[in-house]
């Protein structure tokens, strides 16, 4: 009999209430979200400020306890050792024991983890490598900038050459350059079969890496699954540009379109479908002089797709 190998993390139905000040006053900070991450899997997890991301992944690294649900890790409570022992985690605002030098803290990191103490020093300068941190590998922590410390933090979560990477807010701090350098530090994780869970609010880095999203507004999962399937075939508008077009033939084309854009003897057609651009192709064959010379699709965004959720939901919490 074959059975389906164990998703590495798997969340079913998790709410979270807060208690907060004085006055006690509920927040909810998680609805009855449910997920699963496969093994091998870029998954991205998505949502304004306040939406719920920093939440779940308290509760899935143990660090909270939801108020009804379930979270497991490799199958397991995520406080379990075992599970735990799997993993490698980015918190959202790491703490830094600025007093020692890059090397140091890595060493420290990689100790803590149970890296054999044969393979530390080596895994250590292999991570300063991969964060393009050599050169400051022993300076003291203390005058790191920003984007610095936001390296070490993914260096001391990957250390130990985790199976699962937990990361909260990856990018933030990092630069246009440091934020191309961690994409393929994510994929190569990946072709190696580890398996990533990060949140994030940055659409356009999620759009590159993700093989799965989930988009969590108001503590609200509002869809899971594959980019190209949340956003399919979204062809919101196709541009047709013609060429050669007289005030006659203007007026035969604006007819099929939506919008039109006279530019010199160039004219702009925007239409909704493909059937329309084939009748603009078929007139175009039809009066003479007249030449289509492009045709663009534009395809719904994942901004477009947030931006209309978020709309929805009545904007962000905070
Ligand atoms: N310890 C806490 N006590 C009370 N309320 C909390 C606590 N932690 C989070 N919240 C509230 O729960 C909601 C979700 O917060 P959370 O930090 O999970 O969001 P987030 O998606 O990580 O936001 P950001 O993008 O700003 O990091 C917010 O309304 C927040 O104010
Ligand atoms: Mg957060």
């Amino acid at each position: 009999m074959s059975s389906l190998p164990e998703p590495v993390v798997s969340v079913t139905r998790l709410s979270k209430v807060y208690h907060s000040g004085f006055r006690m006053k509920r927040i909810r900070a998680l609805e009855d979200i449910s997920l699963e991450v496969e093994k091998g899997e870029i998954f991205g997890f998505l949502g304004p400020n306040g939406a719920g991301k920093t939440t779940l992944i308290k509760i899935l690294m143990g660090l909270t306890e939801p108020t009804s649900g379930t979270a497991q890790v490799f199958g397991r409570p995520p406080r379990d050792a075992k599970a735990k022992a799997r993993l490698g985690f980015l918190p959202e605002s790491p703490y830094f024991y600025d007093h020692l030098t890059a090397r140091e803290f890595l060493g420290l990191a990689a100790k803590l983890s149970g890296v054999q103490k044969s393979e530390a020093a080596g895994r250590v300068t292999g991570q300063l490598r991969l964060l393009r941190m050599e050169n400051a590998a022993d300076v003291q922590m203390r005058g790191f900038s920003r984007g610095m410390l936001q390296r070490m933090g993914i260096a001391q979560a990957l250390v130990a050459d985790p199976e699962l990477v937990v990361l909260d807010e990856p990018m933030g701090g990092l630069d246009p350059i440091g934020r191309k350098e961690f994409r393929d530090i994510i994929v190569d994780l990946r072709d190696r079969g580890k398996t990533v869970f990060f949140s994030t609010h940055i659409l356009s880095d999620v759009e590159m890496i993700c093989d799965r999203v989930g988009i969590v507004i108001a503590g609200r999962m509002v869809e899971v699954g594959r980019l190209r399937e949340i956003l399919t075939g979204d062809v919101e508008s196709i541009e047709v540009t013609v060429r050669g077009v007289t005030g006659k033939t203007q007026k035969i084309l604006e007819r099929v379109s939506q919008h039109s854009l006279k530019s010199g003897d160039e004219l702009l057609l925007t239409v909704r479908s493909e059937e329309e651009v084939d009748r603009i192709m078929a007139i175009s064959r039809e009066v003479g002089g007249i030449r289509v010379v492009g045709i663009v699709p534009h395809r719904r965004t994942l901004e477009d797709f947030f931006m209309a959720h978020v709309a929805k939901a009545g904007g962000t919490r905070d």
